[in-house]
C-alpha cells in the first residue's frame, strides 16, 4: 500500500533488467506511490530481459535507449514528455557493467578501450542522461536525479576493478550537473551508495557471495535490500527531500561507518 508520495508525479526509470534489478523494485514502488513512469533498458537487454512483464504490471511504456548515445537519450526523453503528458519529475540511472570484469582482466592488466567502454556505459552515460535533459529542458522545476552507486567509489575493493573508478566519475558528475540544474530549476541531483544486492550485475564481481556475506555481517542493520533501496529513491523523487542535492547518500545499514565488527571476528 502507498502513501500517494508521488502522486501526480512523472518519472523515467532505467536499468531494469529482471525481478532481481534494483531499478525493477524502484518502479514497483514509484507506481505504487502514485507516479507514471515509462521503463528504458539498452535494445539489447530488452531482448534478453523481462521487461514487458514490468511494463505490463506497472502501465509503463517501454523506450528502448542505449544510455551511451545520445540520439537515442534525446528521443528517450522527448518521448517520454510526450506519453507522460508533460516534463518529468524524477529520472532514475541504474546503468552498470565493467568489460574487464566481464572479461576476467586484472586491475593490474587492463585494457584501455574497455575501461573506456565501461567508463561510457558506466558513468558517462549520467552525464548524458544530464545533459539531454538539460538541453530538452524536460525536468520539472523541483525535481529529482537519482544514480546509483557503490561505497567502492571512496575506499578499495579489490575485485571491484574499473568499476570504482566509474563510481567515483559517476558521483562527481552529480555534484557537477547538481550545480547547474540547481541554479536553473531547483532540480536535484543525488547519488545513492547500496549495499552489495544479488542482481545481475552485482554477481558479476568475483567473490560475490563471500563479499555479501562479509558486508552483510559488518552492517549493524544487516545489508540493504533492493525494496528498502527502492523506498529510499521514493523519498528522494518524493517533495519530502527538496532541498537535498550533490550528496552521495548511503544506504547500506551502516556499512560505510563501521571500522572493524565483532561479528566478523566471532
Ligand atoms: P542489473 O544488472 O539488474 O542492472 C544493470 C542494468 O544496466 C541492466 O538493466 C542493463 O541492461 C543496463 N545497461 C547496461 N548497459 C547499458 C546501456 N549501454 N544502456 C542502457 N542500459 C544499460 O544490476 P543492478 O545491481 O540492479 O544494477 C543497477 C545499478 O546499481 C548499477 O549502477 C550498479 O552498479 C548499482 N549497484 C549495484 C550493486 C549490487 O551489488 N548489485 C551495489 C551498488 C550499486
Amino acid at each position: 500500500m502507498g502513501n500517494n508520495l508521488l502522486k501526480g508525479k512523472r518519472g523515467v526509470i532505467s536499468g531494469a533488467l529482471d525481478e532481481n534489478s534494483i531499478a525493477w523494485k524502484v518502479a514497483e514502488r514509484c507506481v505504487e506511490e502514485g507516479a507514471v513512469i515509462t521503463l528504458t533498458n539498452a535494445p539489447v537487454a530488452l531482448r534478453f530481459g523481462e521487461l514487458n512483464k514490468l511494463a505490463e504490471q506497472t502501465g509503463a511504456e517501454i523506450i528502448p535507449a542505449d544510455a551511451t548515445n545520445m540520439d537515442e537519450l534525446d528521443r528517450l526523453f522527448a518521448k517520454s514528455v510526450e506519453i507522460l503528458g508533460g516534463p518529468l519529475d524524477f529520472v532514475l540511472h541504474s546503468i552498470g557493467m565493467s568489460v574487464n570484469v566481464r572479461k576476467k582482466k586484472d586491475y593490474t592488466d587492463l585494457n584501455y578501450e574497455w575501461m573506456q567502454k565501461t567508463f561510457d556505459v558506466s558513468a558517462i552515460s549520467f552525464h548524458k542522461m544530464m545533459q539531454s535533459l538539460w538541453k530538452q529542458n524536460a525536468m520539472n522545476d523541483w525535481g529529482s536525479i537519482v544514480a546509483l552507486s557503490y561505497i567502492a567509489a571512496q575506499r578499495t575493493f579489490p575485485d571491484y576493478s574499473e568499476m570504482a573508478e566509474s563510481k567515483a566519475l559517476l558521483e562527481s558528475f552529480a555534484r557537477s550537473f547538481g550545480y547547474h540544474f540547481g541554479t536553473r530549476n531547483k532540480v536535484r541531483v543525488n547519488t545513492v551508495s547500496q549495499s552489495p544486492t544479488r542482481t545481475t550485475a552485482g554477481s558479476g564481481v568475483k567473490g560475490f557471495d563471500e563479499f555479501f556475506t562479509y558486508a552483510d555481517k559488518m552492517s549493524p542493520l544487516g545489508n540493504a535490500s533492493s525494496e528498502a533501496c527502492a523506498d529510499y529513491c521514493v523519498l528522494l523523487f518524493s517533495d519530502l527531500t527538496r532541498m537535498v542535492t550533490m550528496q552521495n547518500l548511503y544506504h547500506d545499514g551502516g556499512f560505510s561507518s563501521m571500522g572493524m565488527s565483532p561479528a566478523i571476528l566471532g
